[in-house]
């Protein structure tokens, strides 16, 4: 409606134009405008009908065609928010399963004081440095680590033998009375002797694991942190 209102305004501008002067430049401008109406004034009714139908003709058109967009951005916006709204419900869904997941990870040493066996008995170890004990599944006072729920853990042991005198180093690691490793190493040179290892093990809940020291065997540890028990739970079941 506001192109028509221009329109109108312009002619009748126009109009007053012509209307107010006489000869001079203005004749020049009646010239250049055209036919004139019969009123002296502006183009004829028909042709501003014309123009004014092809004006609401296009603006009909134009509304249609917005419409349309806006229905669509409609469509696309509700699309949008769908799968926002999805995502969204995965996020909690991954936060509220993660914050439902035991942390377990332990991590210790075995003493202070040097020298630890032989003895003529195997012997359970007892890891008295705890540095890490998230979860609190081992034990200081038994030296066993205890699963809290079903799952995959790695545990892994560190142990140095002595240099002096000569002894066999190793451990033996138990899932409750089971022996699942042993692993030791001669002393044949007098020197301090290393071995490691590690297990990927299923646990269930209340499944026991301890480290013992086989009969005859010796380790030793320090300050250093050389001989170690360590694990974390992978993932539950
Ligand atoms: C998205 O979630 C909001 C709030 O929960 C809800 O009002 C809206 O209807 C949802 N939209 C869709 C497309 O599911
Ligand atoms: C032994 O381990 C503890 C804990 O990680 C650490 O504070 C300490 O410095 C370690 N000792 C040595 C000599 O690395």
């Amino acid at each position: 409606m506001k192109i028509v209102n221009v329109v109108l305004l312009l002619c009748l501008s126009v109009t007053r134009a012509q209307g107010d002067h006489t000869g001079g430049p203005e004749n020049d401008a009646k010239h250049s405008l055209g036919e004139p109406g019969p009123a002296g004034g502006c183009v004829s009714d028909g042709a501003i009908l014309t123009e004014l139908r092809a004006l609401r003709d296009m603006v009909a058109d134009q509304r249609v065609q917005l419409s349309g967009q806006v229905e669509e951005m409609r469509r696309d916006n509700a699309a949008l928010e769908a799968r926002l709204n999805l995502s969204e419900h995965h996020v909690e869904e991954l936060k509220a399963e993660n914050e439902g997941r035991p942390k377990v990870a332990f991590y210790t040493a075995l003493t202070n004081s040097g020298h630890v066996g032989p003895f003529n008995t195997e012997t359970p170890l007892v890891y008295s440095k705890v540095f890490t004990n998230i979860g609190n599944a081992y034990s200081p006072v038994t030296g066993v680590f205890t699963a809290p729920v079903r799952g995959v853990y790695y545990i892994r042991f560190t142990a140095l033998g002595y240099s002096s005198p000569r002894t066999v180093a190793g451990v033996t690691m138990f899932k409750n009375d089971l022996q699942i490793m042993h692993n030791g190493v001669y002393n044949t040179d007098g020197q301090h002797k290393f071995v490691v290892n590690a297990v990927t093990v299923e646990l269930e809940q209340g499944d026991k694991i301890m480290m013992r020291l086989p009969s005859g065997y010796g380790l030793y540890d320090d300050i250093s942190n050389y001989t170690t028990f360590s694990g974390f739970l992978l993932f539950p079941m």
